[in-house]
Parts: C-alpha cells; sequence; structure tokens
C-alpha cells in the first residue's frame, strides 16, 4: 500500500518495497505520529482548513488506531513502507474521505522529524531518571563509606589513600555532568518541525505556534528547510549516551578489577553474576563485562549516524531513514545498561577489611611522610629524596614506612621524631586531606550535601 502511487505505471519490485521499508523498526514511533497527527488536524480545522466534522472523525479515528495497536489487535502488517503510511492508511480505511484530508499542508518529512523528536525527548527525560537513580545508588554508598579505607591509584599503582565514599564519588560527578548534558541536549531538541512541510513550508494558513504549544514544544522550528534536514538532536543524545557508557564502562572496569580473586575487594551478589559450564568453582562478573563491552555498539551508533549525516545535502535525504536504527539501538542499550548496572552496585558487598589492607601497604603513605617533613622547615624535594631512601630501605626487607624504627628514621634524617607513626597512620593521611574536592571526612561530608541537594533540586551543574 502506498502513499504515492499515482505516477508510477509498475508496482515496486518486491526486494525494493523491503530495502526501502523502515515500517520493521519506525513502527515504535505510532504512539507520536498519532500524537502528532492528532494536533495537526486540530491546528487545520481552527485555522478552517479542515471542517469540524472532518476533524472529529480523524480524532476518533486515530484514538481507535491508538487503542487497537495498545491493545494488540491492530498489528503492522509489512505491505506499508512506513509507520506514518501505516497509520494513514489505516485511518481512511476506518473513516474514508475524512483520512485522506489529514496530510492536509504535511509531509512526511516534517511529519518524522516531528516523531523522532518527539521519541528522542521522551527517552532523553527516561534516561536522565535512570541516571539518577544511579546517582542515588552512589549517594548512599559515599554515606556509608566516609570512613572506609581504600588505596587510590595511578596508572594502576597504588598511590595515596581515599576513601571508598570518595571514589563513589568521583563517579557521582561523571554522571552529574551526564545528566546535565541530557537535560542540555533536551533543551535545545525542543522546537517544533510541524509545519516545515517537505522543506519550504505550505501555502495553507497553518498556525505552527498552535501545533508546537499543544504538542509541548518551546516554539516552532524558524527555518523549513532546517527542519526537514536537521537530525543534529539525535546526535546530540546519542554524543552524551556514548559518554555515560564510557562512564559506565570505565565504572564496570574497576567492579571487575575489585571483583578479581587478586584484589577481593567487592563481591558482586549472586543474583547480577554467572557461573561457568566447566569450572565449577567460578562465579563471573558478566554483567559488568557485558556493559563494558556494550560501549562498543554505543560509539558505533554515534558514528554510524555522524557518517550518514556528513555530506548529506539540504534538505530532506532518504539517508536520513538510517537515524532511527542506531537510535534505538543506543537508547535501547543504554537504559538497560544503567538498569541493570544500579542493580548490581547497590546490591554489592564490600570488603572493607581487604580494602583497608590494601592501602596500608604500597606506599601509599609516602607523600604524607615527606609533608611531615616539609611540616618540619625540609624544603619538600628533598623531603621528598629522603623519603624515597627509606622506600628503598623498606622494598629490601619487605616492610612498609610504619615498621620502620625511629633510629632507622633518624638515621636517614635527623628530622625524624616520635609523632612520625601519627602522621602517617592511614586515618592521619586521609583525616589531612580537607581541600574541598578531597577525601578527609570533613570535605567528603559537604561533597555529599552538595551532592543531594543537587539530586533533590533537579538542576543539574552545567
Ligand atoms: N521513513 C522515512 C524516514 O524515516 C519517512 C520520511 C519519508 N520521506 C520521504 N520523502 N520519502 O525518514
Amino acid at each position: 500500500m502506498k502513499l504515492w502511487g499515482g505516477r508510477f505505471r509498475k508496482e515496486e519490485d518486491k526486494a525494493v518495497h523491503c530495502f526501502n521499508e523502515s515500517l520493521s523498526f519506525d513502527r515504535r514511533l505510532y504512539r507520536q505520529d498519532i500524537e502528532g497527527s492528532m494536533a495537526h488536524a486540530r491546528m487545520l480545522a481552527r485555522q478552517g482548513i479542515i471542517t469540524l466534522e472532518d476533524r472529529d472523525a480523524i480524532l476518533d479515528g486515530l484514538q481507535g488506531i491508538l487503542e487497537d495497536i495498545e491493545n494488540g489487535s491492530l498489528a503492522f502488517s509489512e505491505e506499508y513502507e512506513d509507520i506514518h503510511s501505516f497509520v494513514e492508511a489505516n485511518l481512511t480505511d476506518r473513516i474514508g474521505e475524512a483520512g485522506k484530508r489529514l496530510h492536509t499542508g504535511r509531509s512526511r518529512n516534517d511529519q518524522v522529524a516531528l516523531d523522532m523528536k518527539m521519541y528522542c525527548r521522551a527517552q532523553t527525560a527516561e534516561i536522565r531518571e535512570l541516571v539518577k537513580e544511579l546517582q542515588q545508588a552512589l549517594l548512599t554508598l559515599m554515606e556509608e563509606n566516609v570512613e572506609t579505607y581504600m588505596p587510590g591509584f595511578t596508572h594502576l599503582q597504588k598511590a595515596q589513600p581515599v576513601t571508598l565514599a570518595h571514589h563513589m564519588g568521583a563517579y557521582f560527578e561523571m554522571f552529574e555532568r551526564d545528566r546535565g548534558r541530557l537535560a542540555d541536549a533536551g533543551r535545545r531538541m525542543n522546537t517544533c518541525p510541524l509545519g516545515a512541510g517537505a522543506l519550504a513550508g505550505t501555502t495553507y494558513p497553518l498556525d505552527r505556534a498552535y501545533t508546537a504549544e499543544s504538542l509541548g514544544f518551546d516554539g516552532p522550528t524558524y527555518n523549513s528547510m532546517d527542519s526537514v534536514s536537521d537530525r543534529d538532536y539525535v546526535i546530540e543524545l546519542l554524543s552524551a549516551l556514548a559518554l555515560i557508557s564510557m562512564h559506565l564502562s570505565r565504572f564496570s572496569e574497576e567492579i571487575i578489577l575489585w571483583n578479581s580473586n587478586e584484589y577481593g575487594f567487592v563481591e558482586i551478589d549472586d543474583a547480577y553474576s554467572t557461573g561457568s559450564s566447566i569450572m565449577p568453582q567460578k562465579k563471573n562478573p558478566d554483567i559488568a563485562e557485558l556493559v563494558r563491552g556494550k560501549t562498543g555498539r554505543v560509539y558505533g551508533d554515534l558514528m554510524a549516524l555522524l557518517t550518514t549525516m556528513k555530506g548529506l545535502p539540504l534538505a530532506y535525504d532518504k539517508d536520513m531513514q538510517e537515524d532511527k536504527e542506531p537510535a534505538f539501538d543506543a537508547i535501547d542499550t543504554v537504559k538497560s545498561c544503567l538498569r541493570l548496572f544500579t542493580g548490581m552496585i547497590s546490591t554489592l558487598s564490600f570488603r572493607k577489611d581487604r580494602m583497608e589492607a590494601s592501602a596500608k601497604n604500597g606506599f601509599t603513605n609516602a607523600t604524607d611522610a615527606a609533608d611531615y617533613l616539609v611540616s618540619r622547615g625540609v624544603p619538600f624535594r628533598d623531603a621528598h629524596g629522603i623519603v624515597g631512601q627509606l622506600v628503598l630501605l623498606c622494598l629490601d626487607r619487605g616492610i612498609a614506612l610504619d615498621d620502620l624504627s625511629l633510629s632507622e628514621y633518624r638515621a636517614v634524617s635527623p628530622v625524624f621524631d616520635e609523632d612520625i607513626y601519627d602522621a602517617i597512620s592511614l586515618g592521619t593521611c586521609v583525616k589531612k586531606r580537607t581541600v574541598t574536592g578531597a577525601p578527609g571526612p570533613e570535605a567528603m561530608r559537604e561533597a555529599i550535601e552538595k551532592c543531594r541537594s543537587r539530586l533533590a533540586s533537579g538542576e543539574e551543574r552545567a
């Protein structure tokens, strides 16, 4: 069933139909398509372009289609080219003549742009909520672990002691930026292309402000050619999703490391782990690995659409039908990753004793030993050298800085005193990091307060 058979002498080849169709994937836009058509029909009647009777017949017919799709009595049959053809043909089957008037002053080009924008807008809002739920889970972990010590790493080598609250706080910030990016993309996509027609507007006296407002947009788009050829909003959403995936992937990588026998910092809940078909002892972090792995396809989706759009002349080109599958795939993938990741994180057990023990070895307090000397007047560069010598000494004997005797300290520098042991204890090392953004308990409690109020206010930090 075609919307455009008039000027053709021959039926479309079957393979061409299959290659050209989009109903198999754009059927998920049925709700947006119907809502958009309802707003368009109301506007046409308000402007005297169709009669009130036709409007009512169209609205009833569309409502019936919506209900029948949702209750499963109306199936998407393959002979239609896309969701727009499907809905329009069904409408005309149901209500006759009036159905044929719906497309007055409209093109599938502004129609598909509208559907896609409305869909992306709704998904953007849903994903923002999912990110927020993950941040909520992180905030709980932060509140509970202000004094849970663990090593902080650089180059994956133990560096300085931090806390679990601080480490979780780093991810909180990443997801806060993600939420901000989604909000920003959502704001920018909220302009209505309906009324742009095929590319050059229309000669009917449409009220674009009315349809824009009734569909919840901030207003109509300003240029009709741009309206039908713009897919920036999909790309912006996919970019935000790519960054979310990157953050989830880095987080997954850490969970996988922490869950390994060697680290043993965490244990993933049985409900979020899987076993091996051959090795009975195994409990694998498959969910974290899949979340990490799926990042590849989300990046791919973004690259696919960027590449599709590159070099397209104005205005609409059929290439743009290729926006849908990558967009839908990235949206579905990121939503399921966020849901599963939040579940996994909220049920994770932390082996705090192992984390603390790990923070205690590996010289994470070496900087603090140097700072101790600085507080007694030694220039930092000299202090660095002195502690470096002490580290060498410890390495030779397989011990920690805490295990050296005072006379051994003094043999390297007479500045050391009995209070060195307290100065380099794990608790002191963390407690003294009071600068904004640092893991010290005071700074951390302030940071947690800010996180809490940012989540509550609904305003992401830009
Ligand atoms: N299925 C098409 C798409 O997704 C709808 C627009 C078709 N417009 C056209 N002039 N062929 O882009």
